[in-house]
């Protein structure tokens, strides 16, 4: 896995699957003896459990991921339909995928590496992504302590991050409703 650039541990990536729309959420990918995803009630389960099929792609636009998070991406986003391939994705993989107890197991089928991006890591993506994850729990809870998460995360967005992260926390503040 790792030449397509997933390593061990969890990846965090563009999960895409097939239905009657093209549905996008980020994932974590679990690479260790075998391949895997766990699965919350939502579309990508649901359609997995119809086609066996989940697309991942690996990028780093940290707009895609968030819009990603909250609602899926149109047609404009992408660079190809058929593997689906988002805009500026480094790498895509095709997987065949069985779900099992709230998991799905992974089994590769094809993949392939579209453009090497070499860069340093950046705390203000790191901390995007973060504040990301308790962003999707927030919607769902309102929990005032992931607020305060959140916007720490914000912080470290707006040291360390390019236009384009804090861009993306802006969005993430639009459709947390932290930002009315
Ligand atoms: C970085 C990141 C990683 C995520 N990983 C997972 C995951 O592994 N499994 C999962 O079910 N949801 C995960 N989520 C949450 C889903 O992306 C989110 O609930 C999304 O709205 C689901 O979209 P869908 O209903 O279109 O499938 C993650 C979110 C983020 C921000």
């Amino acid at each position: 896995m790792e030449r397509f650039g997933l390593f061990e541990g969890i990846n965090e990536v563009i999960g895409i699957t097939k239905g009657e729309w093209i549905n996008t959420a980020p994932l974590g990918i679990i690479v260790g003896e075998r391949i895997f995803v766990r699965l919350y009630e939502n579309h990508t389960r649901e359609i997995i459990e119809r086609t066996g099929i989940l697309h991942v792609n690996v990028l780093h636009d940290p707009v895609v991921f968030v819009i990603s998070a909250f609602q899926d991406l149109d047609e404009s986003w992408f660079e190809s339909i058929e593997p689906p391939v988002i805009r500026n994705s480094e790498s895509w993989v095709k997987f065949k995928a069985r779900m099992a107890d709230g998991y799905a197991t992974l089994e590769f089928v094809d993949g392939e590496v579209i453009r090497r991006n070499v860069r340093a890591i950046n705390r203000g993506f790191n901390a995007l992504i973060e504040a990301l994850i308790h962003g999707t729990r927030y919607v769902m809870s309102k929990n005032p302590e992931l607020k305060e998460r959140i916007l720490y995360y914000g912080r470290i967005v707006e040291r360390c991050g390019g236009k384009r992260e804090k861009e993306a926390f802006d969005l993430l503040l639009g459709y947390t409703g932290i930002r009315v």
